[in-house]
């Protein structure tokens, strides 16, 4: 078994650093930075051979929270790949930026300043090129606020002008996400996927969580984004919604809502490596030792939520323990299986 990654995607986050996968997933093993190495340097260097070396004798160390085993493929060639053409995906990830603090994300400076070093900030889409060459698809941004960070914006709208058939795959908190907004950027019929994190039904719930956010306008543009994805004119439409002890109980009604959108549901476990442990102690229900985990239990036992085809749940097993397995362990089922 080999996987794709390697050869097909590349995360460039916040310091300039080039990931292969979730950085998470990988534990942060890092190809290079695009601010201190070349192209060449850095997606076919040492570290980015090794990566994908290993891959091909399925030693999967480097890769201990993969939460993506369905992409792994049949090995078909007979001598390992190290050098790869140009990724075809990347996920633009170089600013924090936020307009909001989630209390999960966020301790108190959401307004970050930007890690990209002041010589070459001008220098963003030169420095990038080589790496669009022949990217079908760009992500951004999975670490901030897209449509609140100048950075982000003047880097997709440049991208959009000079790569004109490169299609872009948006996350956002969509309180800033409208028609006018997405125009400016030249984002117009270039969507591909567009995900919007929704963590409460309430408005009251959503306050408690998004704090400086605003429902109201969140709720319009995601009526607005449905009404593109049932015109044909955005191929994929998700909600993303972090579970956590103050908002489990919305799980059902956040189903329901995506439904009426032609939206799918995205549950992410709470992912608890930031520096907010005393914040993860009281919301993070996924774990056993939270008062309200069996009801979370429960509610995951639901008909409605147990048979659902159009939810994706992940992270609640690699965070939490809910299903405690590791890669290792997957990996070795999957050969049992074949
Ligand atoms: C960091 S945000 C960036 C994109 C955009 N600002 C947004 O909120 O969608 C990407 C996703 O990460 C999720 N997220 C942030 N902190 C998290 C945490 N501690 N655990 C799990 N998910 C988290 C958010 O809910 C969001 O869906
Ligand atoms: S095996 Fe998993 S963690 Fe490793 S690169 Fe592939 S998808 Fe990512
Ligand atoms: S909107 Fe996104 S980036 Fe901003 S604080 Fe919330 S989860 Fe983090």
């Amino acid at each position: 078994m080999y996987c794709p990654n390697p050869y097909i995607l590349a995360e460039i986050m916040p310091y300039g650093n080039v990931y292969p996968c979730s950085c998470g997933w990988i534990r942060g093993y890092s190809f290079g930075n695009i601010f201190e190495q070349s192209f060449d340097e850095i997606w076919n260097g040492e570290k980015a051979k090794e990566f994908r070396q290993k891959l091909y004798d399925n030693d999967f160390s480097l890769c201990p929270g993969c939460q993506n085993l369905e992409i792994l493929e049949e090995i078909k060639d007979s001598e390992p790949k190290l050098i790869s053409e140009p990724p075809e995906r990347i996920l633009l990830g170089l600013d924090e930026f936020c307009d909001v603090k989630c209390i999960f994300c966020r301790s108190d400076n959401h307004k970050v300043s930007s890690l990209i070093p002041d010589d070459k900030k001008d220098k963003l889409l030169e420095i990038l090129t080589p790496w669009l060459k022949n990217a079908k698809y760009v992500k951004t941004n999975a670490v901030g606020e897209v449509f609140a960070s100048k950075i982000s914006r003047d880097l997709i709208k440049s991208i959009a002008d000079n790569f004109p058939n490169i299609k872009f795959e948006i996350i956002t908190n969509g309180i800033q996400c409208t028609k006018e907004n997405i125009e400016k950027l030249n984002l117009t019929d270039r969507i591909s996927m567009i995900t919007v994190s929704l963590h409460a039904m309430k408005e009251s719930t959503y306050n408690k969580i998004v704090r400086g956010g605003n429902y109201k306008k969140t709720i319009e543009n995601i009526k607005y984004l449905s009404s593109l994805k049932k015109a044909g004119k955005i191929e994929r439409f998700e909600i993303h919604f972090t579970v956590t002890s103050i908002n489990y109980k919305e799980i059902k009604d956040i189903i329901r809502f995506a439904r009426s959108l032609d939206a799918k549901v995205r549950l992410l476990g709470l992912d608890c490596s930031r520096d907010l442990e005393q914040l993860y102690n009281k919301i993070n229900i996924q774990d056993k030792k939270h008062p309200d985990y069996n009801k979370l239990v429960k509610t995951f036992q639901a008909k409605e939520i147990k048979e659902a085809k159009d939810i994706v749940i992940q992270g609640l097993d690699y965070f939490t323990g809910l299903k405690k397995i590791s890669f290792i362990e997957k990996i070795k089922n999957s050969f049992k299986k074949k």
